[in-house]
């Protein structure tokens, strides 16, 4: 049976949720295995809006178990929230969430230290979504002070953990931030309790699970977080997230080897964006950079920030879809471009006189680099209500290819809204054989 894995191939907001809500309907399981609730996923159907953050958005399928893996960095209050507030929308999730026991959990030490780090590099500042996510995995990677989902559900264990690290951590914090909070273990002890006296029952060995489910031939979709380029190993370091957020994360962020995965669909918008600090090559810090905002709305799903707005990048792009290893991608908002007169795609990076279709590595010299732009003409027509390819404007066709031709990958989905019903499908869906015929017919 087929496994499935959608990746954001920019900055993250790509709208994987959306690809993934369409893919969910033909999967079994639909896994989290990287980040945490600094992801926002949004979804749309039925006059409805979702926004999930650290649920995986399998969720919100009846049929559909949901996983959240040992890669992912959990805060339980969060997960509570998230999870009473899906309740209260009239969406039953009982019995259809599992949270690895290897999972490991963010404390309130974490989101304090965060701060004060961020403080501390002033202009400089990652522009993080202030999480305690980074903090958390430095824990993690650190090993002495992390705590694990396994060890939040057994009370003595977690209660002395805490009364271990607070001491520790507060003076580290009062070094910092002299006349700032102070922990209270007992406090953390008795409030984190309580939530886990609520996700005892989901906490569970999701590796064995998963390799069985695998066995069994159910089908699995993996639902990446951020973007390739916020990978901290392969993304423009150090403005990334904390985990592999490219395809690299996805067998350590599991345990379900890669090789069972047959289809990566990666996901970009038809332009490009950025929340946070950090090189943005192609960036348009001008009248063009606001009218994409406009009319994306793009404005943060998790913190509200104002999103960095731009002309799509054909070589980071590139890069992230050979690095992730996508066999298709998904390009997304094109509706967006509508009447904005010609279009810029860059095609190349000239850094100091040097002509590179590569990412540097260095933030400097992406911050360098100019880009080389095709200039391509738009069109006027509102496009939200096509429904195939030959319904596009032919100067829209014929961006969407020449996206294809410099990615060097096929487009296997459009998205012309955020609907779900607002997808021209190219070639049939993993697990499906729903193809643009099969659709046209519907
Ligand atoms: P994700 O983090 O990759 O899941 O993406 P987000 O949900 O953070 O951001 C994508 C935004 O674009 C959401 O508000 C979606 O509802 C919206 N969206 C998704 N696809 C389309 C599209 O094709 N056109 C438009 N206009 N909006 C879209
Ligand atoms: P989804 O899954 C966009 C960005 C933050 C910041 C950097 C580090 O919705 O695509 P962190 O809190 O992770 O330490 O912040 O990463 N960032 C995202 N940007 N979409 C996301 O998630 C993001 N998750 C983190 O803005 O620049
Ligand atoms: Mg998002």
């Amino acid at each position: 049976m087929p496994a499935t894995s959608v990746i954001g191939l920019q900055w993250g907001d790509e709208a994987k949720g959306k690809v993934v809500d369409l893919l969910t309907e033909n999967h079994d399981v639909v896994i989290r295995y990287q980040g945490g609730n600094n992801a926002g996923h949004t979804v749309r159907f039925d006059g409805q809006t979702y926004k999930l953050s650290l649920l995986p958005t399998g969720i919100l399928h009846s049929h559909v178990q949901s996983v959240i893996g040992p890669g992912v960095v959990v805060d339980p209050r969060a997960l509570l929230r998230e999870l009473d507030s899906l309740e209260a929308g009239g969406i039953d999730w009982t019995g259809r969430l599992m949270i690895s026991d290897r999972a490991h959990v963010i404390c309130p030490w974490h989101l304090l230290e965060e701060a004060a780090f961020e403080a501390h590099r002033g202009s400089r500042a990652i522009g993080t979504t202030m999480r305690g996510i980074g903090t958390c995995y430095r824990e993690k990677v650190g090993r002495f002070h992390a705590i694990r989902m396994g060890d939040l559900v057994n009370r003595d264990r977690f209660a002395a953990r805490v009364r271990e690290i607070v001491p520790f951590k507060q003076i580290i914090l009062d070094a910092l931030i002299p006349d700032g909070e102070k922990l209270n273990a007992e406090q953390i002890i008795e409030e984190y309790s309580a939530c886990a006296d609520r996700l005892r029952p989901l906490v569970a060995d999701t590796t064995a699970w998963l390799l069985n489910a695998l066995e069994q031939d159910r089908r699995l979709l993996f639902e990446g977080a951020q973007g390739s380029l916020l990978d901290v190993d392969h993304g423009t370091f150090p403005y990334v997230t904390s985990s592999n957020s490219s395809g690299c994360g996805i067998h350590s962020g599991s345990g379900i080897p890669e090789r069972a995965i047959d289809s990566m669909i990666g996901v970009a918008k038809a332009y490009t964006t950025r929340v946070g600090g950090g090189p943005f090559p192609t960036e348009q810090d001008n009248d063009i950079g606001q009218r994409i905002r406009d009319a994306g709305n793009e404005y943060g799903t998790v913190t509200g920030r104002p999103r960095r707005c731009g002309w799509f990048d054909a070589v980071a792009t590139r890069y992230s879809a050979r690095i992730s290893g996508v066999d298709t991608i998904a390009i997304a908002l094109l509706d967006v471009l509508s009447g904005l007169g010609d279009l810029q795609i860059c095609e190349a990076y000239d850094i100091g006189g040097t002509v590179t279709r590569d990412l540097p590595a260095c933030p400097d010299a992406l911050r360098a680099a100019r880009p080389v732009f095709r200039t391509v003409p738009g069109w006027n027509e509102e496009i939200t209500g096509a429904r195939t390819f030959e319904d596009l404007p032919q100067n829209a066709q014929q961006y969407v290819q020449t996206l294809s031709e410099l990615v060097e990958r096929p487009v296997q989905i459009v998205s012309v809204g955020p609907d779900r019903d607002q997808t021209i499908l190219l070639s049939p869906l993993p697990g499906t054989e729903t193809g643009p015929e099969c659709r046209r017919d519907s």
